[in-house]
């Protein structure tokens, strides 16, 4: 006699307008149909249920970072905001550049993070790629093959050492393609000219030029419509919130909480990007925290970034409400195709399915800033409609509900190349 199910979520509208219950035992989907006697039963027919997100561009922080976000407060973004498993980029101070220090960052997520997680190696020009690659790293990058917060630019001839090593192992680079030109960076308008859109797209073409080893490629954050048809000629393209959501006009023009890399780019240019939304593989946040004193710093000298994990799925589904995209875009995108690329075991519906899911109201609101957990205290989506999760589910556990946390067995995906110490 098999034991009961842990949880059981029933009558869960699926993509396609089935109706099933959803039986979960041991962190994974046993059974999709009709459900027998549970630990737990969630009954869903008034909510919108969604395999949990993930988030595969996460800027963690920690260390002499902490006053920005570190793993407790980052996780517990995340999971309000519907993602599960987010992946940590290396960009930290010190970067992720070395097998100690990849062992460090895991054991300190292990210690404090309440969500899944993977993390990536540094990619500089004396970067020991197979070591990183046996250490655990998911993927390498984002790789900065221009200059921004906490990360230098590599040249052509590095990123062409670098591409060929790491395709070598069979992993994916993950690459910031921009180009930055001299000159007064004042106000978002000339961040928006200095780190043109042109250049982005021309950062594309000689990132892919650099590629001849044909490793696998994913473009991060692309701002602009021809820049995703560009880099998804030559690898996968992800596209963020705040490139879809805002643009600098709709700040005041010095205002930094609006200063990002890439560039919040015009008006016009953010609707042209919603154009090109078939051929984006990924919706991931670059959540990149600061405080507010570091953004109220003179323009030139505040750091670029915007916090947007626990807004990315919630700003993605009021557009679902609005009928602008469809619900299985949200889920391919913020989930299923970030979980392929990546090599993580899918979240869904399917028997053996990982059993994370967020559940969530059919109804939007605004952006409360003073709701969000990440520690950076704001949010330039404020005021957007927005569908925030009522409760979040974590290999089978409930792990956040009605804004209240509890610690579930997170888990760390390490790359294929992982190879135990
Ligand atoms: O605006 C940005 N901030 N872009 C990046 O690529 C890095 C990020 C950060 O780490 O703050």
């Amino acid at each position: 006699m098999p034991s009961p199910c842990s949880l059981i979520l029933r009558n869960v509208s699926l993509v396609g307008g089935r109706v099933a219950d959803i039986s979960v035992r041991e962190g994974v989907v046993s059974h999709a149909g009709a459900s027998g006697p549970a630990d737990r039963t969630i009954d869903c027919s008034d909510l919108l249920v969604l395999p949990a997100a993930v988030d595969m561009h996460v800027h963690m922080r920690g260390g002499t970072q902490s006053a920005k976000e570190d793993w407790e407060s980052g996780s517990r973004s995340a999971l309000a905001g519907g993602a599960t498993v987010v992946v940590d980029q290396p960009n930290t101070i010190p970067p992720i550049s070395s097998p100690d220090a990849l062992h460090a960052r895991v054991y300190e997520a292990r210690s404090h993070s309440l969500c899944s997680f993977a993390i990536n190696s540094s990619v500089t020009f004396d970067t020991p790629v197979k070591g990183m690659w046996s250490a655990g790293a998911l993927a390498f990058g984002e790789t900065f093959f221009a200059p921004s917060s906490y990360g230098e630019a590599l040249s052509e001839g590095e990123l062409r050492t670098a591409l060929r090593e790491i395709h070598a192992c069979g992993a994916l680079a993950t690459v910031h393609a921009e180009e930055v030109a001299d000159g007064n960076d004042t106000d978002l308008v000339s961040h928006d000219r200095l780190r043109s859109a042109a250049g982005e797209l021309r950062a594309v073409e000689a990132v892919r030029q650099c590629n001849s080893a044909g490793c696998r490629l994913h473009f991060c954050h692309m701002s602009t419509n021809a820049s995703v048809i560009a880099a998804a000629a030559a690898g996968s393209v992800e596209v963020t919130p705040h490139h879809l959501f805002l643009s600098h006009e709709q700040f005041e023009p010095t205002d930094a909480l609006g200063k990002v890399n890439p560039p919040l780019r015009s008006e016009k240019e953010r609707r042209d990007l919603w154009a090109a939304w078939d051929a984006i593989d990924v919706i991931a946040s670059d959540h990149a925290p600061h405080t507010r004193a570091e953004k109220q710093a003179p323009f030139r000298d505040a750091p670029a970034g915007i916090p947007g994990v626990e807004t990315m799925v919630p700003l993605l589904l009021a557009a679902v409400l609005e009928k602008k995209i469809s619900l299985a875009d949200v889920i391919r995108k913020s989930s299923q195709a970030p979980a392929e690329l990546l090599g993580i075991p899918p979240a869904g519906f399917s028997p053996g399915d990982r059993a994370d899911f967020a559940l969530y109201p059919r109804s939007a609101l605004p952006v409360d800033p003073d709701t969000l957990h990440s520690r950076c205290g704001f949010s330039p989506f404020e005021g957007l409609p927005a569908v925030f999760p009522r409760a979040v589910v974590l290999g089978g556990e409930v792990v956040y509900e009605e804004g209240e946390f509890s610690r579930g067995s997170p888990a760390w995906f390490a790359g294929k190349g992982f190879f135990p110490r």
